[in-house]
C-alpha cells in the first residue's frame, strides 16, 4: 500500500481521536428520552445520567450558571490526551494533536449548523467577545452598543476600546424582566449612524432573560449593522443553529450548559466580516481571510478541545430539547417552593416567561452576601450574586443532574436562613 507522510500523519490524528471510546460506553448504556419534553420529571432518568458525573460529597452547586462539570468519560479523555501529548510533545502535540483539532472544528461547526469554514475553536468565550470587540476596523467616534443585562467583561473590552481609540462605548439600560418589545425598541431607538457593532446575549447571566434574537437581526441587517450574539447561556440549552439565528457573529463556551471541559469556547465569524477584524494575537498577513487567524494563539494544550468530541456526543445523546425541559422543570419547582417561604422574594415570580435557567432570591432583612455566606455555611450550598444596578440577589442554577434531595436541601436551608432574618 502506498502509505504517503500525509496519510500517516492523517490517520495517527483519527487514532488520537477514536482511541479513548471506552469512556463513551457509560452514557452511550443510557437510552436517549423518548419524548424530551415529558422526560423532564423522570427522575430515574436523570439519576442515570447523573452517574456519568463526579461530585464531590461535601459540596452542592447551585451555580452551574458559573461553571457546569463535564462528564467523567470527558475527564478521563483528557487526561489520556494529556498523558500522551506528553509523551512526546512537539510530535504529538504540533503533528498529530493540532491535525486532529480540524474534526473538531468540523464537529463544533455541525453543532451549530455553520461551515466549518467560519468556526474559530476558543479557550472560552470571553476570548470570542474580546476578540470581535477588540478587533473589528472602525474609526474614532464610531460607537459600539450592548446593554445593561450583558456581561461585564463585554462592558471592559468596550470601555478598553473607547479608551485607547476612541470609539464610543454605550450601554443601553433594560430591565433584568424586560418584555421582548421593550428589548427591540430600546435598541433600535439607540442606533446611530456610527454604530457599527451591536453586542448582546443569547441568554443574560443575570436573570436567565432571552433576547429576541431573530427580530433584532431583522432590525439590524437592514440597517447593514453586524450582530454579535454572546450564546454563554444558550449553547446546550437552545436551538443555537445559526442557519436559523441568521447572526453574523456568534460566540460560546462550552464549559457551562454543554458540560464541555474547562477551557473550550467558539467564536463564529461570517466569511465577509472576517477581513474586517483583526485578531487578538497578531497572525500573518497571508492569514487575513481565513478563520484560522482568529486560532494563532502560540503552543498550547490540545487535550481540551480534543476531548470536547466526547461532550459533544454526550450532548447529542440527551438532546438540546431534554435538556432544556428538565431545566425548566427544575426552576419551577425551586421558584414555587420558595415563594412559598415567608421573607423569600424571588424576583419576577414564578410564571416567568422570559426567563430561563436561573432564579434570583432575595430574603428580607439579609444582605444578598449574607445569604450566600449562609447557604455555605449551613449546608456546603454554593451559590453567587448578582448585582446590577437596579437590585442585589442571590443567584440559584440547578443544572440537568440535579436531585430531588439537593433541591430539599436548598429550600430547607433558605427557610432556616429567612427563620434567622
Ligand atoms: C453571558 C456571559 N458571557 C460570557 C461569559 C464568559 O464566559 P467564559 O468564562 O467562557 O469566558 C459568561 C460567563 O459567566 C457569561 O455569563
Amino acid at each position: 500500500m502506498d502509505f504517503s507522510r500525509r496519510d500517516f500523519l492523517g490517520a495517527m490524528a483519527l487514532a488520537t481521536l477514536r482511541i479513548g471510546a471506552s469512556g463513551e460506553t457509560k452514557f452511550a448504556s443510557i437510552q436517549p428520552p423518548a419524548n424530551p419534553i415529558a422526560a423532564a420529571e423522570d427522575e430515574d432518568y436523570w439519576a442515570m445520567v447523573r452517574e456519568s458525573f463526579e461530585f464531590s460529597p461535601d459540596l452542592v452547586m447551585f451555580n452551574h450558571a458559573g461553571l457546569s462539570p463535564t462528564p467523567k468519560a470527558v475527564r478521563l479523555r483528557e487526561v489520556e490526551l494529556a498523558a500522551r501529548a506528553n509523551t512526546g510533545p512537539s510530535y504529538v502535540v504540533w503533528r498529530t494533536q493540532r491535525a486532529a483539532l480540524k474534526e473538531i472544528r468540523q464537529k463544533v461547526a455541525d453543532l451549530l449548523d455553520t461551515p466549518a469554514e467560519q468556526t474559530a475553536l476558543m479557550m472560552n468565550a470571553t476570548h470570542g467577545l474580546q476578540t470581535i470587540i477588540s478587533g473589528l476596523k472602525m474609526q474614532p467616534g464610531d460607537e459600539i452598543l450592548t446593554t445593561s443585562q450583558d456581561y461585564p467583561r463585554t462592558f471592559s473590552a468596550m470601555e478598553q476600546r473607547e479608551r485607547r481609540e476612541g470609539i464610543r462605548s454605550r450601554i443601553i439600560p433594560i430591565s433584568a424582566f424586560a418584555e421582548p418589545d421593550e428589548i427591540i425598541t430600546k435598541i433600535v431607538a439607540a442606533l446611530t449612524e456610527r454604530t457599527k457593532l451591536v453586542v448582546v446575549c443569547r441568554i443574560t447571566y443575570i436573570s436567565g432573560l432571552i433576547f429576541p434574537i431573530q427580530r433584532l437581526q431583522a432590525e439590524l441587517s437592514r440597517r447593514k449593522i453586524p450582530l454579535f450574539v454572546d450564546g454563554a447561556h444558550s449553547l446546550g440549552v437552545e436551538d443555537d443553529r445559526l442557519s436559523t439565528l441568521g447572526v453574523p457573529l456568534y460566540c460560546s463556551c462550552f464549559h457551562k450548559w454543554l458540560n464541555g471541559p474547562l477551557g473550550t469556547g467558539v467564536l463564529t465569524v461570517r466569511p465577509n466580516l472576517i477581513p474586517e477584524i483583526w485578531p487578538l494575537q497578531p497572525a500573518d498577513q497571508s492569514l487575513d481571510p481565513f478563520i484560522e487567524k482568529f486560532e494563532n494563539v502560540g503552543s498550547e494544550p490540545h487535550a481540551r478541545l480534543l476531548s470536547l468530541a466526547t461532550a459533544i456526543d454526550f450532548h447529542h445523546h440527551i438532546g438540546w430539547e431534554a435538556k432544556a425541559s428538565r431545566l425548566e422543570y427544575l426552576r419551577r419547582r425551586w421558584v414555587a417552593e420558595a415563594q412559598e417561604i415567608p421573607g423569600v422574594t424571588v424576583l419576577g415570580g414564578a410564571d416567568q416567561k422570559t426567563t430561563r435557567l436561573v432564579g434570583l432570591i432575595q430574603v428580607k432583612g439579609k444582605s444578598h452576601l449574607e445569604v450566600i455566606r449562609s447557604f455555605w455555611e449551613k449546608a456546603r450550598i454554593h451559590t453567587t450574586s448578582m448585582q446590577p444596578p437596579e437590585f442585589t440577589a442571590t443567584r440559584i442554577s440547578p443544572n440537568i443532574f440535579t436531585s430531588p434531595a439537593e433541591i430539599d436541601l436548598l429550600i430547607r436551608t433558605l427557610r432556616s436562613i429567612a427563620q434567622e432574618a
